[in-house]
């Protein structure tokens, strides 16, 4: 059990991140995550180890001996899949997650088929899912639930971890380690994940990945950042104070074609205009200097990569789509992937992976 049960809700809330990774970890498996709720709780050592448990299960899953080993881990585990916001991907790839696992599961998509439409609190919600369930996976629009849930959990007679598959507009842990696992392979043969420019485009003010992300590159040495968006979406304050405490070169820009032609990875992002606060706000920001096309194409270097969190509109062209460079198909494949090793790593299971067929 996580050692939230030490501190009161209003004293966690307040600390700052990094203070509150130890709360975070597994009492029984060293160095390993109970609830996953912030990028703030990876550092580089805990994403090679991520990254190497994907991988293991990636090649394993191609084998039936391996699918069928895998498959034969958690059949005592289930998992609920809470997601009060809409989601193909983040939802879909746990669900594969689970099944690769063997892992049962349950869903609620939407709050008005619970009894939350009754009046139940959230936090009686959660109780009842840890009473069925050894897991919840929950993507939620309210900035901190799913760390005050985890909390609640911690507190109660049946705790049971909270992997955050999206809160509000501040974190999406999960998708940044997809997105690290896509730039750790895509590099992976061309010198490794340091000494790289990544571009972010797009709505930054709003896009919950691109905080994630920025934070999670971080750990990795000499990496420039590159912000390029319109001025009313731009990359806030405290994502850029991040990176100043870290010593993190960054640039923040409006010049999209000047920055892919220096970029070793482009991560372009959709406007959020679920988020505004009045109606039409976001289609009267002039956008059309901010999306990928033949043109940034041709400007993107010979091993620079393009990525996406998904869904897009139309900030990348299709005529992108079939560019060996294009990365961001296998991008939301390699969700499944990583998201299968967070899940076995949290249950214990990444010795007994790794050690397959040694
Ligand atoms: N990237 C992402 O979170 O996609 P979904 O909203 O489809 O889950």
């Amino acid at each position: 059990m996580a050692k939230l049960t030490e501190i009161a809700w209003e004293e966690f809330e307040r600390l700052p991140l990094e203070a509150k990774r130890p709360y975070l970890e597994n009492d029984a498996i060293p160095d390993t995550p109970y609830h996953t709720l912030f990028a703030q709780q990876f550092d580089r050592g805990l994403l090679e180890r991520l990254a190497a448990l994907a991988n293991r299960i990636r090649f394993m899953a191609k084998s039936k001996e391996g699918a069928l080993y895998l498959k034969s881990l958690l059949p005592h585990k289930r998992a609920m899949l809470y997601f009060s916001q809409p989601s193909s991907r983040t939802f879909l790839s746990h669900l594969a997650a689970c099944q690769i696992l063997g892992l049962t599961t349950g869903s609620v998509r939407d709050a008005a088929t619970s009894s939350e439409f009754k009046g139940e609190s959230k936090e009686d919600s959660i109780r009842t899912f840890s009473s069925y369930f050894d897991m919840i996976i929950m993507r939620t629009p309210e900035k901190g639930l799913a760390e005050h849930m985890a909390w609640e959990l911690s507190n109660s007679s049946r705790p049971i971890p909270i992997l955050n598959a999206g809160s509000g507009k501040d974190q999406h842990p999960t998708q940044a380690l997809l997105d690290i696992y896509t730039l750790l392979r895509s590099f992976e043969t061309k010198g490794g994940l340091k000494d790289r420019t990544v571009t972010f485009c797009g709505d930054l003010l709003r896009g919950r990945t691109v905080r994630s992300l920025s934070y999670l590159l971080t750990n990795f040495d000499n990496i420039r950042q590159v912000f390029v968006a319109p001025q009313q979406l731009q990359v806030p304050t405290d994502v850029l104070e991040i990176l100043d405490a870290k010593g993190v070169k960054y640039e923040v820009s409006d010049d999209l074609r000047a920055a892919v032609k220096i970029s070793d990875a482009v991560y372009m992002t959709r406007i959020q205009d679920e988020w505004d606060q009045s109606k039409g706000e976001s289609a009267r920001i002039d956008t059309h200097l901010f999306k990928f096309g033949a043109e940034e194409l041709k400007l993107l270097p010979k091993d620079g990569i393009i990525m996406h969190p998904l869904p897009r509109r139309d900030e990348i062209a299709t005529c992108c789509d079939h560019d060996p460079r294009a990365m961001y198909w296998r991008q939301m494949r390699n969700g499944m992937w990583i998201r299968s090793a967070l899940i076995a790593m949290t249950f214990g299971f990444e010795k007994q992976i790794m050690c397959f067929g040694a």
